[in-house]
This record gives structure tokens, sequence and C-alpha cells, in this order.
């Protein structure tokens, strides 16, 4: 019998965020399942309604989970007429999800050398692989500051939001808040509402006219700034663009980058 390429995990905890739009997942985790924080999973499902079939559709999820939690959590948008995310939705805590063995993706932090300052940049469910490199202590001990942007449609899909608040008095991280408190910089987004003090605009533009920067403190400095991009496709092919012009991008034969994308459709 041939070795299967997947493990068959059960599904713990549901939290929706937004209904009929965004939840998230938390599911056992095979002991033998290894990856790197920014990493993603294939996670299958059947088909069919019967909950015992093998599964048959397979998409990509990035982990928010950190390497070192015995669980593993995704973060999903529902795409209404999409032929898993739906499914996934519909899953209830003992139901079984699959998962490959192998994770995959090069959204990680070894893709820079270390040091300078670290710029998450996502849109809507991008966040989900900053979350397992943030609640990775690695990375904190890794970088200056890290600047982390989330753009949403709306305030209610700034999912997460009270853990990323929460970091300054948690254990593994207030140290370094101690340190320096700017050392995380949280800014949400919003595009189609008011944030008090935030601008109400797309990542994009900030980043073309400095306000960005602005938000932040901080310039964006090819010599010490490392962006990764992850979400919208559009967003991804824009920023890039922008962010070309400044003088970030990607490594590549060895030369280390200052640019690290994930395409999520
Ligand atoms: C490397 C990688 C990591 C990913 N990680 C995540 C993740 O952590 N969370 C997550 O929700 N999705 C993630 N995705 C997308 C995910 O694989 C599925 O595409 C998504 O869940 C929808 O599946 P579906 O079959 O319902 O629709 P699909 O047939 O797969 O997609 C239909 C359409 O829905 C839209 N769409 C797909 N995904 C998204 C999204 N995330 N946000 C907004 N619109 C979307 C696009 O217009 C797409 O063409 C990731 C994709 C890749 C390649
Ligand atoms: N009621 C709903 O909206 C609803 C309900 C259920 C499911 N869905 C599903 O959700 C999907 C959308 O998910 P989402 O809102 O997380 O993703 P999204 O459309 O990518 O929007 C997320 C953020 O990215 C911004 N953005 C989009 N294109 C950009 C670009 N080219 N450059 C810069 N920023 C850009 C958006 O700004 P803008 O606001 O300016 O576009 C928004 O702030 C739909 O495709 C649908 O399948 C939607």
């Amino acid at each position: 019998m041939t070795e299967l390429k997947y493990t068959r995990q059960t599904v713990t905890h549901v939290h929706t965020w937004v209904p009929d739009k965004l939840f998230s997942i938390h599911t056992t985790r095979d002991p033998a399942f290894k990856f790197q924080a920014g990493q993603f999973a294939r996670v299958g499902l059947p088909e069919g309604d019967d909950p015992a079939a093998e599964p048959t559709v397979w998409r990509a999820y990035s982990m928010v989970s950190a390497p070192d939690e015995d669980r593993l959590e995704f973060y999903s948008i529902v795409v209404p007429e999409g032929q898993f995310s739906p499914r996934l939705a519909r899953l209830q805590p003992g139901d079984a999800i699959y998962v490959d063995k192998t994770a995959f993706g090069f959204l990680t932090i070894e893709r820079f050398p270390q040091g300078g300052d670290l710029w998450l940049l996502a849109t809507g469910t991008g966040l989900s692989a900053y979350l397992s490199i943030l609640r990775d202590p690695g990375t904190w001990r890794a970088f200056r500051r890290i600047v982390l942007v989330h753009g949403v449609r709306s305030v209610s899909e700034l999912a997460y939001r009270d853990e990323i608040e929460s970091w300054r008095a948690h254990p593994d991280f207030a140290e370094h808040f101690q340190a320096d408190p700017r050392k995380l910089i949280y800014l949400p987004i919003a595009t189609r509402e008011a944030i008090p003090g935030m601008p109400q605009a797309r990542l994009t533009t900030l980043i073309q006219n400095g306000e960005l920067e602005q938000l932040a403190g901080m310039k964006l400095d090819p010599e010490q700034s490392k962006i990764m991009l992850c979400g919208n496709p559009e967003m991804l092919s824009e920023a890039r663009k922008l962010l070309g012009e400044r003088g970030f991008a990607p490594g590549r034969r060895g030369i280390p980058g200052n640019l690290a994308v994930e395409n999520y459709w």
C-alpha cells in the first residue's frame, strides 16, 4: 500500500470574525508536521457530503499558528461561489480535515539578511502568514522594529486586532516593548469605513503618497527595510511596482533581497 501524502486531523475550534465572510479554524496537528513561520499547508476536504470520504479538494492555507504550537490554526475568507472555502466554513469541532505532510512557501524571515526593520504589509486574509511570523519570538529578536499593516474593507474585518494589541503585555514580547515602545507598530487600515486618526485609503496609495512612512514614523529604506507583501494579487503587483521604484526587489541567484511576496490567488 502506498503511503498517503497527507494526515487526517480533527477540527477543535471555529471562530467567526465576520459572519459568512471571515473565520478561523483550529485543528489537531500531526507532531511530524514541521514548518517555518510564514509557510503554508495544503488543506484537503472531501467533495461530497460524506464526511468519511477521502479528500479530493485541496487549497493552500498559510499557517496562523506558530511553528511550536501543538495545534494548527488557519484564517479564512468565505468565497461564496468557491469550491473549498464554503465547505471549510461549515466544519464543526470533531469534523475531519486533511493536511498535506509537507509545508511549502518562501514567505519566511530566512529569506532576508537579519537586522534592520521588518515591514509586513497585508490585505485581507494575507494577514495569516504574518501572525505565525509574529507569534514566533525569533522574529522579534531578528529585527530592530516591525511594522504590521493590515488593509481591509471595513473595521469588523480587522481580525486578530485584540491579540496583536495585547502583545505589548505578553510575557514573550513585553521585554522588547520595554526596550523600545515602538518595537511593533501596528497600522490597521480600512478602505470603506473611517478609523479615527487613520487615513481611509488603500495600502498602495499610502506607499505612493508617503503616508505609510509618516504613520510608521520610519522611512522605507532599501538598505535597512525588509518588506513582505501578502494578499490581493492586484495589490501585490501595484505595490511591487511602487516598491521596485524605491529600490526593493526579491532576492535571486544567491543575492539576498529586501522584498518577499506571496500571491493568494
Ligand atoms: C500560498 C497561499 C496561501 C493562502 N493562504 C490563505 C489563507 O491563509 N487564508 C485564506 O482565506 N486563503 C488563503 N489562500 C487562498 C485559498 O487557497 C483559497 O483560494 C480560498 O480559500 C478560496 O477557496 P475556494 O475554493 O472557495 O475559491 P477559489 O476557487 O480558490 O477562489 C475563487 C476566487 O476567490 C477569490 N479569493 C480566493 N482566496 C481569497 C482570499 N483569501 N481573500 C479574498 N478573495 C479570495 C479570488 O478572486 C479567487 O479567484 C492562499 C492561497 C495561496 C496560494
Ligand atoms: N460582502 C462582501 O464583501 C463579501 C461577503 C462574503 C465573501 N466575500 C468574498 O470576499 C472577497 C473579498 O475579500 P477581501 O475584502 O478580504 O479582499 P479584497 O477585495 O482584496 O480587499 C481587502 C483590502 O484590499 C484592498 N485592495 C483591493 N485591491 C487592491 C489594490 N489593487 N491595491 C491596493 N489595495 C487593494 C481593498 O480596498 P478597496 O476596498 O478599495 O477595494 C481592501 O481594503 C470577495 O471576492 C468575496 O469572494 C465578500
